[in-house]
């Protein structure tokens, strides 16, 4: 959250806030494997910045997969077990789990933080509180 800051501070333009964000997530290692911001744009998630595996779903409608679910229903998405969701948009075969934490001002949804793990139900409570805090810093700072 301080490199955010300090990024804002000296007026890093959004995508720099959000691909900071993203390295400083998956920096944290396992179980974090990939980190992708998804940004509400008319209607539409839109992939504004990423760190690790690429991905074919650079926009993904709202309702559709976890990353639309998330929208659609207001609430994070934590997902033990991809294998397990019917509506799950798959971008490689290593992912496991998911957990998507939403970027909220106030009322108002920005977007999202996507996380991939590798390990099955790789993310704790204690994940998810840490990936909303800087969903949160986010949300003060673009
Ligand atoms: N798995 C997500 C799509 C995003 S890619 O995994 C990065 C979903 O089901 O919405």
């Amino acid at each position: 959250m301080r490199a955010l800051r300090a990024a804002h501070l000296h007026d890093a333009p959004r995508p720099e806030l959000l691909q900071l964000a993203c390295q400083r997530v998956c920096a944290w290692g396992a179980p974090f494997t990939s980190v992708y911001a998804y940004m509400l744009q008319d209607g539409e998630l839109v992939l504004e910045a990423f760190t690790g595996r690429t991905t074919e779903h650079v926009r993904i409608p709202v309702g559709v997969g976890v990353c639309g679910t998330a929208i659609a229903t207001g609430q994070d998405q934590l997902v033990p077990d991809v294998t397990a969701v019917g509506n799950y948009l798959a971008c490689n075969v290593d992912t496991r789990a998911e957990l998507v934490v939403l970027i909220r001002r106030g009322a108002t949804i920005l977007g999202q933080l996507d996380v991939d793990s590798d390990v099955p139900d790789g993310f704790t409570p204690a994940h998810h509180a840490a990936v909303k805090r800087v969903a949160d810093a986010l949300a003060v700072l673009l």
